[in-house]
């Protein structure tokens, strides 16, 4: 009998052990064989899943149109290595392994923390890369510290980029947004397939910084997406009218493709279909974005972003946002919704200033940025696209931004006037629409520490006139890692990895709750409302504040108009 029982109990844990092996995991298309890691700093394991495919290769006939769906697969996948990047450029400072790219791009990566069978459903936290729609991939993200530390799931995706990823021409033979489609096709794929991960689809967050956080804020202007995800954090980018290509921007660049690819524009459905059969590297030329860049100006229109589709977009979403019972608001008022910036998001002007442009206007960006540099190349610019060249505003953006003191104050006012134009009134007007009443809690964050890799490291370290936490500073606090590539790869002090445990805490407690908690003792991060304007600052302490920026929000909100937004763009069709 006893003998009887030891065989029984050692054939039963065999069987427990074969049923046990969290590497292999059986997903509704087939089985994914993944890897077993430890995290380098805790010891503890994580399972990582890398390159699933979520879509078929948005190849050749599928160029230029909504992702498909992937076939079921009987035998096991290799989910051990990484998937391509999608087409870009390479530029050897952006040294986060996208030079191995290929159309056929369409992978995601999925991060298990401790164990693949065993507890409780997990969240799940969707990360959308940044890099101006143009640029990046989604595994150059380790998700590990955040799905060991949070105990979440985390997901990495790649959407296509660039002209690949967002040619719209307001014509039905080529509607753009296909890199949406892609994320939502990725989180379709989440929906139907995380169970089998220990994930639970009715809890998923969606994050992103920069570009990835503009297509975070604008999935939430989708009520189609309702029940994809009911949870969403924009990290330095929302929603705004400048990112929406118009009628004059798409009128001069289907005119510039057309010129270096040789389609002819007669017919727009010739003019896609011979763009299908054009060399993926003939588009990445023709799509460079510096040939749009006016001369002895840093004024970039926007080539591709989301546009008017007729179906993710009815309308400019800008204008959807302002009906407060349009299907678009009351979509974004039913999530929970976290919108930060860094404390200088312009730290992205020193280091996209030409030097050529620096002679121009007799400066080193290095030493100082001088007004009539910001005045002269950018804010003109500026307002002659958006505002017909009306030199009051012209005057008042100017003189704002023009400072009285010293030549460091100067060139942070420059860097001000960048990261105002991009980025944070932007976030403050996002912030009031989600805070409207509705169903979603509103939470705004600030980033000031300095992270160990500020912007640029290690090819262009910040200026000594340089103040604050720049553009990206933050995603280093979510996703540092010791051993992935080279922005990730030096040492990290004790005193940033506690800072980056308790933002982790915060962050992974939002995905899980809808309040962003770090435990018992934190302090508690109130919600935004426009009345007190509560947001939390990310400092050597972490604190909350109140009534963040407030005379660049009191400038841009009353002493110059809004940016208008475009003319009503509709959809057009050739005759047959
Ligand atoms: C590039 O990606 C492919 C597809 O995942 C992989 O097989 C290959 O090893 C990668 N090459 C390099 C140099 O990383
Ligand atoms: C377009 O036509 C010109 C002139 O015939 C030729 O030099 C060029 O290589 C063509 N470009 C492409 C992408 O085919
Ligand atoms: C990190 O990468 C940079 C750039 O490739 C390199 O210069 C540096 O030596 C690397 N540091 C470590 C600790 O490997």
């Amino acid at each position: 009998m006893y003998r009887r029982t030891l065989t029984y109990t050692c054939l039963l844990h065999l069987f427990i052990l074969t049923l046990a092996d969290d590497t292999l995991v059986k997903t509704p298309l087939g089985p994914i064989r993944g890897l077993e890691l430890t995290d380098e700093e805790t010891g503890k394991t994580v399972y990582e899943f890398r390159g699933i495919r979520f879509a078929k290769a948005p190849t050749g006939e599928r160029r230029f149109r909504k992702p498909e769906p992937v076939d079921p697969w009987a035998e096991e996948y290799d989910g051990t290595e990484y998937g391509y990047a999608c087409p870009q450029m390479n530029f050897e400072e952006v040294d986060d392994g996208s030079s191995n790219q290929s159309e056929d791009c369409l992978f995601l990566n999925v991060y298990v923390p401790h164990s693949v069978t065993k507890g409780e459903k997990l969240s799940v936290m969707v990360w959308i890369h940044g890099g101006g729609l143009t640029l990046g991939n989604g595994f150059f993200y380790d998700g590990t510290r955040l799905a060991v530390d949070g105990n979440v799931i985390v997901v990495t995706i790649n959407y296509r980029l660039g002209l690949l990823g967002f040619l719209g021409i307001h014509h039905s033979a080529a509607r753009g947004n296909y890199g949406l489609w892609d994320q939502i096709a990725a989180l379709q794929w989440v929906q139907h397939n995380i169970a089998s991960f220990r994930g639970d689809p009715n809890s998923v967050t969606i994050f992103g910084e920069s570009a990835g956080a503009w297509c975070v804020s604008f999935l939430t202007l989708i009520p189609s997406n309702k029940g994809l995800f009911t949870r969403a954090i924009a990290q330095s980018g929302v929603a705004a009218r400048y990112l929406s290509p118009g009628k004059r921007e798409v009128q001069r660049f289907i005119q510039h493709v057309s010129e270096l690819t040789n389609c002819s524009l007669d017919n727009k459905n010739d003019f896609i279909d011979c763009l299908r059969k054009t060399d993926v590297a003939v588009l990445l030329q023709a799509a460079d974005q510096m040939q749009f860049v006016r001369e002895n100006t840093l004024f970039v229109e926007s080539l591709f972003g989301p546009i008017v589709d007729g179906e993710l977009f009815p309308d400019n979403p800008m204008k959807l946002l302002e009906d407060q019972s349009s299907p678009q608001s009351q979509f974004l008022s039913s999530l929970d919704f976290v919108a930060g910036t860094v404390s200088q998001e312009g730290s992205l002007l020193y280091m996209s200033i030409m030097p050529d442009l620096q002679e121009h206007y007799a400066f080193d960006a290095m030493v100082a940025i001088p007004a009539k540099f910001i005045c002269g190349a950018i804010i003109s610019p500026f307002v002659d696209y958006y505002y017909k060249g009306d030199e009051k505003i012209k005057n008042a953006i100017c003189s704002f931004y023009t400072s009285d003191g010293s030549e460091d104050d100067q060139s942070n006012r420059a860097a001000d006037f960048y990261g105002d134009m991009l980025f944070n009134p932007w976030t403050r007007n996002m912030l009031d629409y989600h805070a409207r009443p509705g169903e979603g809690k509103t939470y705004q964050y600030q980033v000031s520490k300095l992270s160990p890799y500020p912007t640029g490291y290690p090819y262009m370290p910040p200026p000594s006139w340089f103040k604050g936490a720049g553009h990206f500073d933050e995603a280093i606090g979510l996703f540092r890692s010791n051993n992935r590539k080279a922005i990730f790869n030096g040492t990290i002090s004790d005193d940033y990895k506690q800072y980056s445990r308790t933002m982790i805490a915060y962050w992974t407690s939002f995905a899980k709750t809808g309040v962003p908690c770090a435990g018992k003792t934190s302090l508690p991060w109130l919600e935004y409302d426009t009345k007190r304007r509560m947001f939390m600052e990310f400092d050597d302490e972490i604190y909350l504040r109140q009534n963040w920026k407030s005379a660049m929000n009191k400038f841009w909100s009353g002493e110059i108009p809004p940016v208008p937004i475009d003319e009503d763009l509709k959809i057009t069709h050739d005759e047959l």
